[in-house]
């Protein structure tokens, strides 16, 4: 039994199986992680590129240590150093990597939808780490990896999505594949930042985060994207810290069983404290070492179907 589709592109339309297939695998490869040497024979004379157009940390090391870890050989692309600084344009730029013989394109753009036109003038595998504000697919996986770690299930838990839902790539995937699950999915934010008619998605909005952390067993808060003009939307971030910001006397007052995520980068300060961004009820950095082994199963599964 393997995956449906040969591209993870979004977590739109992934089958439950597929999903529980991915974080089951992913399990195995956490127990790897744990090793002395933490590296398995897996993807042995795969080629993988990484072609990331835009910033990253968590992602990008994320996918080259997972590369690592399965023995494939990577390489990575950057727009800086490349020549599309010359003026040669994505598809030309795909082509030629393409002719080098790769297996696998992980690829992060600012424009939505630069995955999907990958999978029509490439042989490869594509996997989408992140295309502008549609959808970061490994992102919601290493996310449900990790509320299903610390609390055994997604079936039946209530799960709110808080912050720039607008902006976000991150809820998008995480409210198809919480749904595919069986979890409760709500979002919470100010009105200027939740889409018109997301809740034709089958999910609840909220407007008050006081009865979101009573209401809820998962927070998953997102950043605020300055860079993507989320400013604009509210009249300053101290405004938006004061109520909907994320903070320990807040969670103490109305649900200390709340387990909060945060995708990264962070904003301290602004959508959660420093205190609650290192305190007990976050499983942050847990998200990031689940990352890797989310992404070892994904590239595992794919890799190993051609
Ligand atoms: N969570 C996430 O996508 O972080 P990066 O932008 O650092 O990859």
């Amino acid at each position: 039994m393997g995956l449906t589709s040969r591209h993870l592109l979004g977590m739109q339309g992934v089958p439950a199986e597929d999903i529980q297939l991915i974080l089951d695998t992913a399990k195995t490869f956490r127990e790897v992680l744990e090793r002395p040497i933490k590296k398995v024979p897996t993807l042995q004379g795969k080629t993988i590129v990484n072609l990331f157009f835009e910033n990253s940390t968590r992602t990008r090391i994320s996918f080259e240590l997972a590369q690592k870890r399965l023995s494939a050989d990577t390489v990575n692309f950057s727009t800086s150093t490349s020549s599309t600084k010359k003026g040669e344009t994505f598809k030309d730029t795909v082509r030629n990597i393409e002719a080098m013989k790769v297996d696998m394109i992980i690829v992060r753009h600012e424009s939505a939808g630069v995955p999907t036109f990958l999978t029509k003038i490439s042989k490869a595998n594509i996997i989408n780490a992140g295309d502008g504000r549609h959808e970061h697919p490994t992102q919601a996986l290493l996310d449900m990896y990790s509320i299903r770690e610390r609390l055994g299930k997604l079936e039946g838990l209530k799960v709110c999505i808080v912050g720039d839902i607008a902006h976000s790539r991150v809820a998008l995937s995480n409210i198809y594949g919480l749904k595919a699950m069986g979890a409760e999915v709500s979002v919470c934010g100010p009105a200027t930042m939740i889409p018109r008619d997301i809740q034709k998605l089958g999910i609840r909005v909220y407007h008050d985060i006081d009865r979101v952390i009573a209401e809820h067993n998962v927070l998953n808060v997102l950043r605020i994207q300055l860079e993507r003009k989320a400013g604009t939307s509210i009249p300053s971030v101290r405004e938006y810290h004061k109520y909907f910001g994320i903070t320990a006397e807040r969670i103490e007052k109305y649900n200390n069983n709340i387990v909060i995520l945060h995708p990264g980068p962070i904003n301290r300060g602004v959508e959660l404290t420093s205190e609650v961004a290192d305190g007990p009820y976050q499983v942050i950095l847990d998200q990031v070492t689940n990352g890797v082994a989310v992404r070892m199963a994904v590239l595992y599964l794919l890799g190993t179907m051609n």
